[in-house]
């Protein structure tokens, strides 16, 4: 079945679940830059209970327990059955120290949270993929206590995210154009433009809501060695394997998918500087108190 035609729930716990489950660190390596802004922004202290939204493999979650300490508490959110295997496997290998970590199955638009129970809400572009975005802010204000703070990262718009537009810009030629999906449809790009967020999270009931622009470098592929060559093809394998420039090749005959690739490769390999191909992303911080 074609992803556009699968459910949320459907797609996160097939093929693309399994494959953010097992690249887990290399997608946490080249978010890494935009992880330091989220956690910046949402500000956690000791002692703090925060609710990771889509949590994924963990990287936030690991990271939000480590900050709020062995008084504090996090809970993670997922609709994906595999990542949450993946996060469930690097709770119980992380060091002593950390906050208790509670990790939930369930779809964040309806769970039934504990009403008031938590001082944050975070989530690292895990809040674009809600069937109904309204009713799913509500109830994640419902889930703050008065005073408690939303700190969410989603994408701006593509033509400003080089890291996926560049790469499909390369292939696009070799692939059929994907069909053009509606602007509120479930997605990556669907709150690039500010007003849509922000006009949701208001009915939900926030207050004080800010968007601040988040432009960092990504790191796509890069070489211990430093050769160039190396470095563009961990670079082209990210993009057309791991990355949102992959649906575009993925289901296409090997003979295009190794043109796709050799392509990207050779463009990559031009622009790598100092061993790593670098491209531009670009995020919102929203940021919104209950
Ligand atoms: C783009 S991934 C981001 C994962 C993780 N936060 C990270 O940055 O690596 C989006 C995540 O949101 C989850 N998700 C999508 N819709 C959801 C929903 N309604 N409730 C809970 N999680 C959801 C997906 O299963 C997936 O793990």
């Amino acid at each position: 079945m074609a992803a556009a035609d699968l459910t949320q729930a459907e797609y996160w716990n097939g093929e693309a679940g399994r494959r953010w489950a097992s690249h887990q660190a290399t997608f946490d390596g080249v978010f890494a830059p935009l992880t330091e802004r989220l956690f910046a922004g949402a500000d956690l202290h000791p002692g703090e209970t925060v609710l990771d939204i889509g949590c994924g493999a963990g990287a936030t979650t690991l990271r939000a327990a480590e900050a709020v300490g062995p008084s504090g508490r996090v809970t993670a959110v997922d609709v994906s059955a595999p990542l949450l295997a993946a996060t469930a496997e690097r709770v119980a290998a992380r060091p002593a120290g950390g906050g208790a970590i509670a990790l939930v199955e369930a779809d964040a638009q309806t769970h039934a949270f504990a009403r008031g129970a938590f001082d944050r809400v975070i989530s690292r572009f895990g809040i674009m993929f809600f069937d109904e975005s309204v009713a799913a802010f509500t109830n994640l204000h419902a889930a703050l206590r008065p005073g408690g703070r939303l700190a969410i990262l989603c994408w701006r718009t593509l033509a400003e995210n080089a890291w996926i537009a560049h790469p499909l810009d390369l292939v696009r030629s070799l692939v059929p154009e994907p069909a053009p999906t509606p602007p509120d449809a479930p997605g990556p790009f669907r709150f690039a433009e500010p007003e849509r967020l922000s006009g949701i999270l208001a009915v939900a009931g926030f207050r004080d809501i800010a968007f601040t622009p988040v432009d960092e470098v990504l790191v796509l592929g890069r070489s211990d060695s430093g050769e160039a060559r190396a470095a563009a093809e961990a670079a082209a394998a990210f993009s057309l394997d791991l990355g949102p420039a992959s649906r575009l090749v993925r289901d296409q005959p090997p003979e295009i998918r190794d043109q796709a690739f050799a392509r990207v490769q050779a463009d990559f390999e031009a622009r790598a500087r100092d061993g790593a191909v670098r491209l531009a992303a670009a995020c919102w911080l929203v940021t919104a108190v209950r």
